[in-house]
């Protein structure tokens, strides 16, 4: 018989406190830094990084201010061990840089660390093993006693290397492994064994990284089980609590969040939340994150495309496009009430000048980390003439004039309503390129010259346009004077019995910057009391992007 899918599964049991103090708290002050980019993040990778690749991720982690790294696993993998090498005899680890290793609690490997890292100033080393319950019984088959004398035994020995290696300052970190799978009295007891095992100097102070190895429950029982950790630690001055949050659930930045206010000081995580399955905790979100509540996160996040940059060619995997801060799509605004908002609360902000950042649905000025706001106009049956207008200016910089818009918009409608779907910018231009520059019925251009006539005595010197046209079919020469050139070819027009309106409105600017730039012109004729007919013209020369409008206005006033 099958057993029912829910069956196989049952509730995180949660804390018995009668009294939580972490609720009430705020997070008011900076947690340490540590990327694990480096070490758990690599790990992780489908390829792990080359010496070259994490050489360049350790120099962004850097110079964004992180103090501690952990570059990796050296006694276990030769190119980690060359790496760190390779970090120390080339002298590229900065005086306020501490970097991390780590290691099993293996006789052989913690000797084998030294070695990898001799001649270093000073070194997080990073000690661990599993204290779960389920990895005591099924992976190792140890009891508590043997677990605790295995992370002694360990702790042990570095201190014995380390009086060997006066040199390097080592600084003890210990993680029981799969610490929220872990009976919490336990894990106390096997870090207050540490501690002692240490014996740290008067000043000195171990690290105990608590991780949720893999994330269990909501992140209020990690900070229940953080606040009941420290709260019961014996030797709480010698110890500095770090967490370590995996994002099983999707609320690792959450639990941290919720761990610091417990009082947890320091964080390991990624950039991004790279790491082993749904990753660590992202460090640039939880910065952001802080940075958003006027918390100084003491990272360089100025330039976030250029973490996004590093970030994907070492890992060989894309920032989501909605990850938080992050994500391409971040600042964008598609809705139609939001980008009013949005619009509004900036040219408020425009107005006040500096000051506190309160713009509508953005929680951060997208300057602050080098993005730029952008709003996306959905062209589709239900958008209004703001959106074909926007996009034709944005993407093709054609700046229609107010009044010619309700016009275009009739026609656009008509293409709408015709295709009955969303359409792409390109389909916006081809219909204003249609309706407006390819018209040739039943008045088509074929040649525009201008002169300047010469100064006939006081006057200002009057403008000559000689133009051919084809209309209706028939070719048409026309010669006429004027103050300018639409005005000398309005006249022709008139006088030839071709065509008589009169100008209403006029506008032209170049497409493109530019010694060879096209220019449009737009030109509203009115040949019926208080009815403007627009059209529009492109070319290099303006006078003649003129004519082209004018021309295009008569076919359209005719069509
Ligand atoms: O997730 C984890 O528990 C780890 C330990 C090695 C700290 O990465
Ligand atoms: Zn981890």
């Amino acid at each position: 018989m099958n057993v029912p899918i829910i069956n196989k599964y049952k509730a995180y049991p949660p804390m018995k406190i009668k009294k939580r103090v972490w609720p009430s708290k705020l997070i008011e002050k900076t947690p340490i830094w540590c990327s694990v980019d480096l070490r758990d993040g690599n790990q992780a990778l489908v390829n792990p990084m080359t010496v070259v690749k994490k050489k360049a991720m350790f120099e962004v982690l850097v110079e964004l201010g992180f103090n501690e790294i952990e570059v990796g696993f050296p006694s276990a993998s030769l190119m980690e061990n060359e790496f760190l090498r390779q970090l120390i005899d080339q002298n590229l680890i900065p005086d306020d840089v501490t970097v991390q290793i780590l290691c099993q609690a293996r006789r052989s490997l913690i000797e084998k660390s030294f070695s990898s890292f001799s001649g270093a100033r000073r070194v997080i080393f990073h000690l661990y093993n599993s204290t779960s319950t389920l990895q005591r019984q099924v992976v190792f088959n140890k009891s508590k006693k043997e677990v605790i004398e295995l992370a002694v035994k360990g702790v042990l020995d570095i201190k014995e290397l380390s009086g060997n290696n006066p040199e390097t300052e080592v600084i003890l970190q210990y993680s029981p492994e799969s610490f929220t799978g872990t009976e919490m009295p336990f894990a106390l007891e096997i870090c207050e064994s540490v501690i002692k095992a240490w014996d740290p100097k008067p000043q000195e102070k171990v690290i105990l990284n608590l991780p949720a190895t893999v994330e269990m429950s909501t992140p209020n029982v990690y900070a229940d089980q953080i606040e009941w950790f420290i709260s019961h630690l014996n030797n709480k001055d010698q110890a500095i609590i770090s967490i370590h949050p995996h994002n099983d659930r999707g609320t690792a930045v959450a639990a941290a969040e919720l761990a610091l206010m417990a009082g947890a000081e320091r964080v390991e995580g990624t950039l991004f939340g790279n790491g082993e399955r749904t990753g660590n905790v992202d460090i640039i979100t939880m910065a952001m994150n802080l940075l958003t509540q006027g918390i100084d996160p003491d990272l360089k996040i100025n330039d976030i495309n250029r973490l996004i940059k590093i970030y994907e060619d070492t890992t060989e995997m894309k920032v989501h496009p909605r990850h938080p801060y992050a994500g391409e799509l971040v600042f964008t605004a598609f809705s139609g009430s939001h980008q009013d908002a949005i619009s509004k609360g900036l040219a408020e902000m425009k107005e006040k000048g500096a000051g506190l950042w309160e713009v509508p649905y953005l929680p951060l000025d997208p300057g602050d980390i080098g993005r730029k706001y952008e709003k996306v106009i959905r062209i589709n049956s239900q958008s209004g003439k703001g959106g074909f207008a926007f996009v034709l200016e944005r993407d093709f910089g054609l700046r229609l004039p107010r009044g010619m818009r309700p016009e275009f918009g009739e026609v656009f409608q008509r293409y709408l309503d015709s295709v009955k779907r969303e359409v792409a910018p390109e389909e916006i231009y081809q219909c204003f390129k249609k309706e407006y520059l390819l018209s040739r019925e039943p008045f088509e251009l074929l040649d525009f010259r201008e002169y300047t006539e010469e100064n006939t005595g006081g006057e200002s010197p009057k403008v000559q346009v000689r133009a051919t046209l084809r209309v209706k079919g028939k070719r048409q020469k026309i010669q006429s004077s004027g103050s300018g050139p639409i005005d000398a070819f309005v006249k022709g027009l008139s006088q030839s019995g071709l065509a008589d309106f009169r100008l209403i409105h006029y506008e032209e600017h170049t497409l493109e910057e530019g010694s060879d730039s096209k220019a449009v012109a737009f030109i509203g004729i009115g040949l019926e009391e208080n009815k403007a007919v627009f059209g529009a013209g492109e070319d290099s020369h303006i006078a003649i992007a003129s004519a082209k409008a004018v021309v295009s206005a008569l076919n359209r006033y005719h069509g």
